[in-house]
């Protein structure tokens, strides 16, 4: 009786058969516990041989089942860790990620350098009235820059005569803006987007400028050109010499076309060596009537203003031929330019 049970244990293979032998031998109708029952109908004599045997045998019983429930035990554990298991060491699964955009990138790293020289950044409406846009900034309505800058114009309900709102076509706005909320002294560029009616290799309808100010008691276009070389000598990483041809616009006066020195030679454009020169802003001292339209008094303050076109200078730090690839939302160009991937 005892080797069959102990047999019968040992070849248990989990835990719920075991329970089932447990039961069959030491449960309330269990062979063994049937046998300690019909003790008490032997003779004291049979009892005394009997009664030890079969106490032997329960406590055999029940000590190789303990044993055989932690064995199991174990080896379920095993068959856990084993199933379980993981390479820590295996190459991690690509997962791609969003990249910066070439031009946010730009107005970041613009904004940076600005930020060292003491200018904060102001923000204005992409779209517009008439009057920032152009009255006050001494652009009349019959004043051939309108019509210049192609401008988008939004329209009217009919019968409703006030003039339309327009997109705006520079960021120069934002002087006006700026000033009549802060009055002088101003020390700020003010990067977004403008849009003019264009679109061919070097022209968006949609593009990116970052104006900047500078008024106080005693600007002059000294410093302006002094913080202009500073900034792109900056921005490119090498010394950039800058050239300024007089122009006109009607905001300022005088006005002046800057130009950077690069080379053209080998039909890539190289910043900062060779004889040639790119045009990349306009600037001059604001106008008088444009510090009294934003209600600064002219006769006290003065100062510089520029508006440079961030997608322009995009294209020539990382050597992007086609201004349009920048809105046209390829993903494998933007991944190819993009910064960080
Ligand atoms: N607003 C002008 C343009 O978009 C640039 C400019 C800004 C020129 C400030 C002079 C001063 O062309």
């Amino acid at each position: 009786l005892k080797s069959d049970w102990l047999g019968r244990i040992g070849a248990a293979t989990d835990e719920a058969a075991l329970e089932d032998l447990r039961v069959a031998a030491l449960g309330k109708k269990g062979e063994i516990s049937l046998k300690m029952r019909e003790l008490g109908g032997m003779s004291a004599e049979e009892r005394q041989v009997a009664g030890p045997a079969l106490n032997a045998l329960k406590d055999e019983v029940t000590t190789a089942i303990a044993a055989k429930k932690a064995a199991l035990g174990d080896a379920a554990l095993d068959e856990r860790l084993r199933a379980e298991w993981l390479d820590v060491t295996l190459p991690a699964r690509h997962r791609r990620e969003g990249t910066i955009h070439p031009v946010s990138q730009v107005t970041e790293e613009v904004t940076a350098i600005f930020a060292d020289m003491g200018f904060s950044v102001a923000e204005g409406p992409q779209i517009e009235t008439d009057w920032y846009n152009f009255d006050a900034l001494n652009i009349p309505g019959h004043h051939p820059a309108r019509a210049e800058m192609d401008t988008f114009y939004t329209h009217r309900a009919p019968g409703d005569d006030r003039p339309p709102h327009v997109l705006r076509t520079h960021t120069s706005p934002v002087q006006i803006r700026y000033m009549e909320a802060h009055g002088a002294p101003v020390r700020i560029i003010a990067p977004g987007r403008v849009y003019r009616a264009d679109y061919d290799q070097t022209h968006t309808p949609m593009f990116h400028q970052v104006e900047g100010l500078a008024i106080d008691r005693d600007i002059s276009m000294a410093n302006l050109k002094w913080v202009l070389e500073a900034f792109f000598t900056a921005y490119f990483g090498t010394s950039v010499k800058t050239r300024f041809r007089a122009s006109h616009f009607p905001f300022t006066e005088p006005s002046a076309e800057v130009d950077i020195q690069c080379s053209f030679e080998g039909g890539t454009v190289k910043v900062g060596e060779g004889d040639d020169w790119l045009e990349v802003l306009g600037s001059g001292m604001v106008h008088p009537k444009v510090l009294q339209a934003a209600g600064v008094d002219p006769s006290e303050w003065q100062g510089f203003a520029f508006g440079m076109g961030i997608d322009r200078i995009a294209m020539l730090k990382y050597g992007i031929p086609d201004l349009r690839a920048f809105f046209e939302s390829d993903l494998r160009w933007l991944r190819h330019y993009g910064f960080g991937a």
